[in-house]
């Protein structure tokens, strides 16, 4: 795969592990550290520990998923980093998930204010999107990534292998965000993409390099969000607000089940506000259902999804603020929303 450029950082896809290690080399790092959750200790360690051996590194593990993605476990991290000779001329390599990425990253650039790290990304979501953009932080209190930084990697090294052991829902979470930037971005894409029933056996290679072309084209012209990267956000507004709802049920949605309703009805407010067409409208409904269950308790409380919604840290002065598409490919932002419209895409959400 070619390399892809975000200057002042490249995102590497399938390539040949020499290049890591000539990354490694580039500098002549005091330290070398390698941040995993118990997850990526067992499938993923083993992969990098086989490419890297010949370097001198240290472990840190932390317990995995969402809930650790907080300021104690910060604290674990610069801890163990303090406590074993870390200094600003360290490098951290964060292997694991869009958790392990993004709060490895804030403690690196935090710590003797900014160390050098490398996302290796390893399930889909961080693949082809959390690694990507710059984007550090944590978990605060009940909101999601409130504290934070952006910031970038050294470099972004992409490799499927570490796909072969990831579950197959987490895959489809990450399958979420393809879809996402093909809708925003490129119409041929989706075309593509929608000819995909079954997500087992996917030569996954070309499909992220792709999606994270889309994602690099947007966030180089507007690194920090000023405008054009809140296209980004599609899906995510209704979606967010859909996972934070359900974050404490038993039947909890991963990020990427949440987007899928979030796409869904967002869509349905994109007919209504901003010329999506019917039959694109449904052509997006019908296959986002094909690859995602129809969630039918998700929407349960909307009063509280709504509460949830005006809480959202992308309104500006109280006002909603949304992310649509026009037509499938082509997307527009700052959009407010009619609180009737949002009730409506919601209620439609359950219609087959
Ligand atoms: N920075 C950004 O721009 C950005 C964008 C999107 C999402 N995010 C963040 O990403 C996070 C979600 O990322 P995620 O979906 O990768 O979740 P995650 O990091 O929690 O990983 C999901 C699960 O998969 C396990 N895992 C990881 N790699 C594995 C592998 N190869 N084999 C087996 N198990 C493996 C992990 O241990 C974890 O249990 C959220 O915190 C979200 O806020 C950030």
């Amino acid at each position: 795969m070619p390399i892809i450029n975000c200057d002042p950082y490249q995102v590497y896809i399938n390539e040949d592990w020499n290049s890591f290690r000539n990354l490694l080399s580039r500098k002549d790092y005091s330290k070398i550290g390698v941040l995993v959750d118990e997850n990526t200790a067992l499938y993923c360690l083993p992969i990098l520990q086989k490419y890297i051996h010949e370097f001198n590194f240290q472990i840190i593990e932390i317990k995995s998923g969402e809930h650790f993605k907080n300021l104690e476990t910060c604290k674990e991290i610069w801890s163990h980093m303090l406590e074993n000779g870390f200094d600003r001329h360290s490098l951290l390599i964060n292997l694991g998930g869009g958790v392990i990425g993004d709060m490895g990253g804030f403690c690196a650039r935090t710590f003797m204010r900014g160390m050098d790290f490398i996302q290796v990304p390893t399930t889909l979501l961080s693949q082809v999107d959390a690694s990507v953009g710059g984007k550090l932080g944590i978990d605060f209190k009940d909101f999601k990534n409130l504290i934070g930084v952006i910031d970038d990697p050294k470099a972004v090294w992409i490799d499927d292998q570490f796909l072969k052991t990831l579950p197959a829902r987490q895959l489809r979470s990450g399958f979420a965000e393809i879809i996402k930037h093909a809708l925003i971005q490129n119409s041929q894409m989706w075309d593509e993409l929608k000819q995909i029933e079954n997500l087992e056996n996917i030569e996954w290679s070309d499909i992220i390099y792709r999606s994270v072309q889309i994602k690099k084209e947007v966030v180089v012209q507007d690194k920090y969000e000023g405008g054009l990267r809140k296209i980004l956000n599609f899906g995510h507004t209704l979606g967010h607000a859909i996972e934070s709802e359900n974050l404490n049920s038993e039947d909890y949605l991963l990020h990427g089940e949440a987007i899928s309703i979030g796409m869904i009805t967002e869509s349905y407010i994109s007919m209504k506000m901003t010329g999506l067409s019917k039959g694109e409208y449904q052509e997006i409904k019908k296959y986002i259902l094909k690859i995602y269950p129809h969630f039918q308790n998700a929407l349960d409380n909307e009063e509280s999804i709504l509460e949830k919604l005006i809480k959202d840290k992308k309104n500006k002065q109280g006002l909603l603020n949304f992310s649509l598409i026009n037509k499938i490919g082509e997307s527009v932002f700052d959009i407010v929303p009619e609180k009737s419209f949002i009730k409506e895409a919601l209620l439609d959400y359950y219609k087959v």
